[in-house]
């Protein structure tokens, strides 16, 4: 099964939606928080929000993973001038290729509506980010027009609640979770912390 339509992909590799991405979304969805030590982004299409990362957040290191070789090999093509802060690696979600708290945050922007079982990939978000290590991110929420755009595109898909994603969160073992529906209940914005509370 294709990981998207042939339009949505293109859509993402767009240059409006790139800069769009990556000057507005980030910055909202970071909400003022700082990344830093190694940061994974699932899920990173084109690259545009790893290339905002890698120029905004000095402390750091960015791997771009993504299921679509192709998008790895544009992420590749734009992430290059970044050397060693940023790496870039075809993974699925769900099967993350990165040992048991590898990372210091994760960042999920958009795609977790695209991993048919988006579940499993929460699961290895919890399980590759260290214990008090950030996760943050959005995406869309079940709404009548998120459906129809979903069912005119034909991209596989499997909308999700903000009840839904929070339960899941919780019940991967992340704490602090906070999951806020944003742009009249379009989309929900999520931050949470790996690991118990201490
Ligand atoms: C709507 S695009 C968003 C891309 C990027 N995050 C952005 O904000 O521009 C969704 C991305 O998720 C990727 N994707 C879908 N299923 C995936 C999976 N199981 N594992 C990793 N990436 C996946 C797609 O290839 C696509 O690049």
């Amino acid at each position: 099964m294709p990981v998207m339509s042939r339009v949505e992909a293109a859509f993402c590799r767009s240059a409006p939606w790139r800069a769009f991405t990556g000057r507005i979304v980030v910055p909202w969805v970071l909400r003022g928080e700082d990344l830093a030590g190694e940061v994974l982004e699932i899920g990173s299409g084109a690259g545009a929000n790893a290339a905002v990362i890698a120029e905004t957040q000095p402390q750091a290191s960015i791997t771009a993973t993504d299921l679509d070789p192709t998008m790895v090999t544009a992420a590749r093509a734009r992430l290059a001038k970044y050397g060693t802060r940023a790496t870039v690696a075809e993974a699925d979600s769900t099967r993350l290729p990165f040992d048991d708290d590898h990372f210091d945050a994760a960042v999920s922007l958009l795609m977790l509506h695209h991993v048919i079982d988006w579940e499993a990939a929460i699961r290895e978000l919890a399980r590759v980010v260290r214990p008090g290590g950030r996760v943050v991110g959005y995406d869309l929420i079940a709404t009548r027009g998120a459906r129809l755009i979903h069912l005119a595109d034909r991209s596989p898909h499997r909308l999700l609640s903000p009840n839904e994603l929070c339960g899941s969160l919780i019940a991967s073992g992340f704490h602090d979770v906070d999951v806020n529906p944003a742009l009249g209940g379009l989309v929900a914005r999520f931050h949470a912390t790996a690991g118990p509370a201490l």
